[in-house]
């Protein structure tokens, strides 16, 4: 049972609430954990077509990986947090075949903003201030700030965003295109569930390729266009893109079967 997070359903559509609002909702290692977990879940359940992260109350989305919990690390404990994270938690939301909408609710600063980045879409509430102050605790991004950064709004941004350690508000996250939309704060989740409900009445089959070709430009090794390729010839072997060509022709609305 998670103690640290709250799962609600909207029909299809799953949120993920951090709850430890007492802490800013800080990622602890437990709460990662849990996080990692219930995408997983979430990702493995043909019910479950799109999955909203945000945070629980009204002040933060996550103000960071919890400080109290790495203060008297080494070197090596570092590493392995680090590593560990990475692969638990936020590759797994990168890399979901389903999509993943951050609701950024309030703060999110350091691993909160990285959280907030490996998700697929990012809507803010206009009270959201985001940024990644490491450097201020001597220590630099460490759940892969300083590659998503760079990839959602440019190699110089990420570069005085992290240096400066500067908190931006949503407006100029959105300007710099680190946020995909902002609403206020009543209407976050409204806004967030809408775009969730939109994107699930397609096909969730050629979404997961979408999202696995995309992911791939940004890897090491992998040629993003050679992925698409393969990616786009999968789809065809599919029943949704049988059931969506043939709605087309029928001129109805496609009943995707998500395979
Ligand atoms: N790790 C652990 N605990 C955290 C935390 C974090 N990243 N961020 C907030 N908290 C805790 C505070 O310690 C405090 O706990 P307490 O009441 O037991 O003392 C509680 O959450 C409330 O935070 P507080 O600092 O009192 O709220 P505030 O409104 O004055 O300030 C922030 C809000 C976000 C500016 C401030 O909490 C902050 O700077 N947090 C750390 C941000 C950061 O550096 N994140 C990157 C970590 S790598």
């Amino acid at each position: 049972m998670a103690e640290n997070i709250l799962i609600e359903n909207d029909g299809s559509v799953q949120l993920i609430i951090i709850n430890r609002p007492d802490k800013l909702n800080a990622l602890n290692k437990q709460t990662i954990e849990e996080i990692g977990d219930a995408v997983r879940t979430a990702d493995a359940s043909q019910e479950i077509t799109a999955i909203i992260i945000t945070g629980s109350g009204q002040k933060a989305f996550v103000a960071g990986a919890d400080i109290s919990e790495f203060a008297n690390f080494n070197g090596k404990e570092a590493h392995a947090l680090s590593q560990k994270g990475q692969s638990t938690l936020f590759n797994v939301v990168e890399n979901c075949h389903t999509p993943v909408i951050a609701a950024v609710n309030g703060f999110a600063l350091g691993g909160g903003l990285e959280l907030a980045m490996s998700c697929h879409i990012r809507v803010a509430s206009d009270n959201a201030k985001m940024g990644l102050p490491e450097v201020t605790l001597g220590v630099i991004p460490g759940y892969g700030g300083t590659q998503r950064l760079a990839q959602l709004a440019g190699k110089g941004k990420a570069m005085e965003l992290i240096m400066t350690a500067d908190m931006i508000d949503a407006n100029e996250a959105y300007r710099i295109g680190l946020v995909n939309q902002v609403t206020s704060q009543d209407e976050l989740l409204t806004t967030a569930k809408k775009m969730a409900h939109k994107i699930s009445r397609n096909s969730s089959v050629a979404i997961g390729k979408a999202i696995q070709s995309i992911n791939d430009g940004f890897r090491d090794g992998v040629n993003g266009f050679e992925s698409e390729i393969k990616h786009f010839g999968d789809c065809f072997d599919t029943a949704d893109f049988k059931e969506g060509t043939t709605a087309f022709l029928e001129k109805r609305k496609p009943n995707f079967p998500g395979n």
